[in-house]
């Protein structure tokens, strides 16, 4: 009697390519980009391999490269040079989405970080009351819905809204399709938790929330690490007001959420591969402690086998050398 061999589909690379059932297209890769008002020169951001806060100008010759190299999905993320307590000013960003749509028309897809956090003097992602204690909603929802109209005639396929407030999604739905703006896309992120894992992008957006007022962190608005309960409420209900696509966020350590809401809600899902998630795989690399590309593919692997249809990342920019570790 022969014992089931699990090892001779496994002896060349062959046979190993023949027997995969998952796999990472580059066309489902979203590449960040940064875009900062006032900034002199292109800075790199601490932690992440070829990640930059581009000026206006360097922004498009970043996009230039990375169209060339085979990277069509962005999320672009504004960070305006003044910053208030309240009365937000979108232009800055809704002017970059015009150039961008100007130079490259449909070459490329674009989405468009909807928050709040890179405005604000404190850097919450909110209106703040007068204690300075709590995240107003509807008054930030009413912001945010402003902001998500105004990208959306600038040109933006997709708006996506990161705040974490009760009722976004219906109040940017409505706004949108009240204004002819029927078919510009919500990307909810729907899932997106209270996480340790965002260190960098604090620094590149100017967001970090400041400890000088009473509410030191996101606690009271991004989902309780242990409440994988509230991801999934939040998700379907973010479906039923209208989101196209839903997120988890982050990527790795939140993947059995991803897995399991995924298979819970037919709806297509991204995941966000955050800043620290990033910087942990460049900086082991540094160290000579991992293999780049061959890990980062690892982990896009990890993300699709739990049921993401779209991988946000910041290395999708390099997917051309890290798909060649297939
Ligand atoms: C801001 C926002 C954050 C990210 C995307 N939008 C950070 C935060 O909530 O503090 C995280 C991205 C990353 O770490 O890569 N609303
Ligand atoms: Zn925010």
């Amino acid at each position: 009697m022969t014992l089931l061999s699990l090892r001779r589909t496994r002896l060349n690379r062959h046979i190993r390519e023949l027997v995969r059932e998952t796999h990472v297209r580059p066309g489902q890769l979203i590449q960040p980009l940064f875009v900062i008002d006032g900034l002199a020169e292109r800075e790199s951001v601490p932690g992440i391999d070829a990640l930059y806060r581009d000026t206006p100008q360097s922004l498009l010759r970043q996009i230039e490269a990375d169209i060339a190299a085979g990277t069509s999905k962005f999320l672009l993320f504004g960070v305006p040079g003044k910053k208030s307590a309240n009365h937000f000013d979108p232009t800055f960003t809704a002017q970059q989405i015009e150039s961008i749509r100007h130079r490259f028309g449909d070459d490329l897809w674009l989405a468009v970080d909807v928050c709040l956090c890179s405005h604000t003097v404190h850097g919450h992602c909110g209106v703040l009351n007068a204690a300075g204690d709590y995240i107003r909603n509807d008054a930030t929802v009413e912001e945010l819905a402003k902001a998500a109209l105004c990208f959306a005639q600038a040109g933006a396929d997709c708006v996506a809204p990161s705040d974490m407030m009760d009722g976004r999604v219906a109040a940017i739905r409505a706004v949108l399709d009240a204004n002819d703006g029927e078919r510009t896309a919500i990307m909810s992120y729907s899932a997106k938790f209270h996480s340790r894992f965002y260190g960098p992008f604090r620094l590149a957006a100017d967001s970090a929330p400041a400890g000088s007022n009473r509410l030191q962190d996101r606690a009271s608005y991004q989902i309780d690490p242990a409440r994988p309960t509230d991801a999934l409420a939040s998700s379907r209900r973010d479906a039923e007001q209208g989101a196209d696509i839903l997120m988890v966020k982050p990527g790795l350590p939140y993947l059995d959420v991803l897995a399991s809401l995924s298979r819970q809600i037919p709806q297509p899902w991204a995941v966000y591969q955050t800043s620290g998630e990033q910087a942990a795989i460049d900086l082991l690399a540094h160290n000579d402690l991992i293999r780049r590309d061959a890990a980062q593919l690892e982990t896009w692997l990890a993300f699709n086998r739990a049921g993401a249809a779209m991988i946000i990342s910041y290395a999708a920019r390099r997917a051309d050398a890290i798909l060649r570790h297939a």
